[in-house]
């Protein structure tokens, strides 16, 4: 079947078998290597994506339900050669080590900062909620997405 979205702003069709999931049609159809392959059971947020501004387990959408949505994949997030805000609080703060969860944290947490500019720590706490670190601890995670939010701030003002 046809499926048709946004991808990143673009429009995108694809000929994929309706069980295909959306981890598979963004990761094997569309080359989009950022959404990663972690459970495939919506346990480790490896896989988020953001569908029409929420996050969510790609890993358990099917094709067909992409139809008509938007969704953002990290690769939408760097611009002309230049990282988001996001991104350098990551590396400023050393919450990235061996990187496999990290495009999952950042799209949730541009989620959160989008909705809510000045989170506490709870808040962030909870909107981290479905995605999984093996290695950094989660405080540097948790450091960085404080310290994006300032640099938003900054940058917006
Ligand atoms: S791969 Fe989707 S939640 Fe783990
Ligand atoms: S940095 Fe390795 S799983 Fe998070």
């Amino acid at each position: 079947m046809i499926v048709s979205f946004k991808l990143n702003g673009e429009l995108v069709e694809v000929d994929v078998p309706p069980n295909m999931t959306l981890l598979d049609v963004l990761r094997r159809k569309l080359g989009i290597l950022s959404v990663k392959r972690g459970c495939e059971r919506g346990e480790c947020g490896a896989c988020t994506v953001l569908i029409n501004g929420d996050p969510v387990c790609s890993c358990l959408v099917l094709a067909p339900q992409a139809e008509g949505k938007e969704i953002i994949t990290l690769e939408y997030l760097s611009k002309n050669g230049e990282i988001h805000p996001i991104q350098e609080a990551f590396i400023e703060a050393g919450a990235i080590q061996c990187g496999f969860c990290t495009p999952g944290f950042i799209l949730t947490a541009y989620a959160l900062l989008k909705r809510n500019p000045n989170p506490t720590i709870d808040e962030i706490k909870k909107a981290l909620e479905g995605n999984l670190c093996r290695c950094t601890g989660y405080i540097k995670i948790i450091e960085a997405i404080q310290l994006a939010a300032k640099k938003l701030q900054r940058y917006s003002r």
